[in-house]
């Protein structure tokens, strides 16, 4: 059987993300939603035991540590099984989020991040990431529009947020094949038609020599 494609959706609050991903879900027909940190009961109970305190007292090698742990049980448990099963997985962030939140953005260096992702996860990642891109003004915007929620990042400064946008575009660059960047402030469906035909692209030009259809 083709084994799925493992999609994931990154970029700063209110870029769209949860928006497009309900959006690729309801074209593809037949795929796994999920997100994190969380996604698995377990993983969903690491969750909130980092919101529940806002994260605020974690250190960021604590929280790389947890977002990791949530990670691992969420990536043998439900990720991978789902793709060998011939499902597509769309998630909600992943590790890119970590590398920026906690690198680019929280001043622990990358290196140190890499070690325990190759601990934690080896050198699993996406087949294809959407970066939605947005100027971090607009995208608060829309978060705040949203109403309140859980996140925790959010009352963090402008400066923050700004390095949160340029360590997703510096992944993008140097991951080429695996990074799509988005013009995140075009409408909505503009957004959903781009997205869709670059997975269908992608799910085409598959090495596997396989070409099966994607359902819709
Ligand atoms: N292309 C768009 N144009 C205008 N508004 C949009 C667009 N996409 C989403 N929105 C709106 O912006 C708000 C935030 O969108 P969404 O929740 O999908 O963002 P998100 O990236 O998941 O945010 P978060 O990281 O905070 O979960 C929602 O109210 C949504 O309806
Ligand atoms: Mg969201």
């Amino acid at each position: 059987m083709t084994s799925g494609l493992f999609i994931t959706f990154e970029g700063g609050e209110g870029a769209g993300k949860t928006t497009q991903i309900k959006r690729l879900a309801a074209a593809l027909g037949n795929c796994v939603v999920t997100r994190e940190p969380g996604g698995t009961p377990e993983a969903e109970a690491l969750r909130n035991a980092f919101i529940e305190n806002n994260g605020q007292n974690w250190p960021p090698e604590a929280l790389v540590m947890l977002m990791f742990s949530a990670r691992i049980l969420h990536t043998q448990n439900l990720i991978m099984p789902a793709r060998m099963n011939g499902q597509t997985v769309l998630c909600d962030r992943y590790t890119d989020s970590t590398r920026v939140y906690q690198g680019y953005a929280g001043g622990l260096s990358l290196e140190k991040i890499e070690a325990i992702k190759e601990l934690a996860i080896g050198g699993f990642e996406p087949d294809i990431t959407f970066v939605l891109d947005i100027d971090v003004e607009t995208g608060l915007k829309r978060a705040d529009k949203r109403g309140p929620g859980e996140s925790t990042f959010e009352a963090k400064d402008m400066a923050f947020h700004e390095r949160i946008r340029q360590g997703f575009l510096t992944i993008a660059r140097e991951n080429p094949k695996r990074c799509v960047v988005i013009n995140a402030s075009e409408d909505e469906n503009t957004i959903a038609e781009k997205i869709l035909n670059v997975v269908k692209l992608h799910w085409h030009n598959r090495g596997d020599g396989h070409h099966r259809q994607l359902d819709g």
